[in-house]
């Protein structure tokens, strides 16, 4: 691996994190105090400003600084810092098959039922998405519709989308043209379709660890095994751990959602993103990357994507609008790289086409510039539910809970006390009228038991409650045979 100070085998982002970490524990930067901008850092130090952005996040999701919109960062109130960060996750070194699909078709059931407060699954809040908007937009279509606009629109897929796109993906480093993506049903195809091109049953794919569950039962729906890399909440997937599994077993692909992770939130910072692209180059081995949360952070500026650092047609970005604008409208995308000709040809075969209407319908939504307006209202409101239940985390689970601090997406990663079950918790608070996903889901070697993922995209009174409730249930367990 490539680090960028070898003398000090850190990146500078780390250093200038640990420099600053100093600072602050020292009271040269106190609480509540404004610490230098981006810039002023970047030119005070002589990093770049992409190293300072990195080195503020880390610090941001440490809990040691605040971002606060229009006004530049401050240091947290001490008594703002209340619990850890989970450690970096340590799965086991070998590859073993997944079998969930039980366990998660049980709590996908409970997580449509509308008389539970839902706190387990990761859907968005459709109070924050462009509902109306997306409605007055696919009338209009539907209206103005000739013959045609009802035919087949065969894979790649809706030119129109595919141009705003590829557009888009400027801003997170790319150089895509329209010919490089093929539009999906959502990013549950998209994924699907890459492993289906990359892999054959009983082959072995490298995964972060804790992974989403949808890609979990992708796997075993496939027949594939899972090898579960170590994983860092804050920046992600271990570059020297994963490069000793390829070392030791014949990897045919590297799952990551590289920013803003579901469950931990965790976003590999730019510069590790490269050294990710260029470990795998080495080895020849795809990287099928899961961007479905990357427009929504909670920073300065919009995370990169691996496939920004890609010389070599290895990586395949997945993404969906199905976060940001509309799960119900199904549409995703994936710019396969060198694997299109086997992307497409899977597509037709599996689902011939994506429905054209709600193509045309983000297409324009897009071409308006109402995409952006609308996405800054959204990581508004997200950072603020995060930052809010964050907050009823800490005032409510007991003493041995640790909780991520996400800088983008909207679920919290919680460990409990070691002696508690999630899944007992599960029952329990299914009782109570609540349903959350217990860390069982996330991982085909129960290597989370005592965690849970919650759902921060809405906050509300009713939430609040339910919250309060769940706090007093593990604190009641976490109790349990203590005299
Ligand atoms: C990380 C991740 N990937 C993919 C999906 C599914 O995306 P889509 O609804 O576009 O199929 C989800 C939905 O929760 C997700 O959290």
């Amino acid at each position: 691996m490539s680090k960028t100070n070898p003398e000090k085998n850190a990146y500078r982002y780390e250093i200038l994190a640990r420099q600053i970490t100093q600072l602050i524990e020292q009271g040269t930067y106190r609480p509540g105090e404004r610490i230098p901008s981006v810039r002023q850092m970047s030119k005070q130090q002589a990093v770049s400003i992409s190293s300072v952005m990195q080195a503020y996040l880390i610090l941001e999701n440490e809990g040691l600084i605040e971002a606060r919109p229009q006004s530049g960062y401050y240091v947290r109130p001490t008594s703002e810092i209340k619990l850890p960060e989970p450690d970096i996750s340590t799965p086991s070194l070998d590859p073993s098959h997944v079998n969930l699909h039980d366990l998660v078709m049980m709590i996908m059931n409970d997580s449509s039922n509308p008389r539970l407060a839902q706190l387990g699954a990761a859907m968005p809040n459709l109070e924050l998405l462009p509902t109306d908007r997306m409605n007055r937009i696919m009338s209009r279509l539907a209206r103005k519709a000739d013959k045609g606009t009802h035919q087949y629109h065969f894979t790649p897929g809706l030119e129109e989308l595919r141009v705003q796109i590829a557009q888009r993906t400027v801003n997170s480093g790319c150089q895509l043209s329209p010919n490089d993506i093929v539009i999906t049903s959502g990013g549950t195809e998209a994924i699907n379709l890459c492993l289906h091109a990359v892999c054959k049953p009983g082959d072995i794919v490298a995964i972060e660890s804790p992974m989403y569950f949808g890609t979990l039962q992708i796997i075993e729906v496939h027949g594939l095994r899972a090898l579960e890399i170590p994983t860092n909440p804050r920046d992600g997937i271990s570059l020297g751990a994963l490069q000793f599994a390829i070392e030791h077993n014949p990897i045919k692909a590297v799952l990551t959602i590289s920013n803003f992770s579901n469950p931990t939130g965790s976003c590999i910072p730019d510069e590790k993103k490269k050294d990710l692209v260029e470990l795998l180059a080495r080895y020849d081995i795809p990287l099928i990357d899961n961007d479905v949360s990357g427009e929504i952070f909670f920073t300065e500026k919009r995370p990169m994507v691996t496939k920004a650092f890609d010389q070599n047609g290895l990586v395949m970005l997945c993404s969906s609008f199905s976060k940001d604008i509309g799960p119900s409208l199904r549409v995703g995308w994936v710019a396969p790289g060198r694997y299109k000709t086997e992307v497409e040809w899977l597509k037709f075969t599996l689902s011939a086409a994506t429905a054209t209407l709600p193509q045309m319908a983000i297409a324009e939504f897009l071409e308006s510039g109402g995409y952006d307006h609308h996405l800054r209202r959204l990581r508004r409101e997200y950072a603020r539910n995060v930052a809010q239940l964050y907050d009823a985390v800490t005032r409510t689970f007991p003493p041995g809970t640790r909780v991520t601090r996400p800088s983008g997406g909207y679920v919290l990663w919680v460990q409990l006390p070691e002696n508690v079950d999630s899944l007992e918790l599960y029952s329990l608070a299914l009782q109570g009228g609540i349903t959350l996903t217990p860390g069982y889901l996330f991982s085909p070697t129960n290597q989370f038991y005592n965690f849970i993922r919650l759902n921060a995209a809405a906050w509300s009174y009713p939430i609040m409650g339910a919250l309060d409730r769940l706090g007093d249930m593990i604190v009641e367990l976490a109790g349990r045979g203590k005299a």
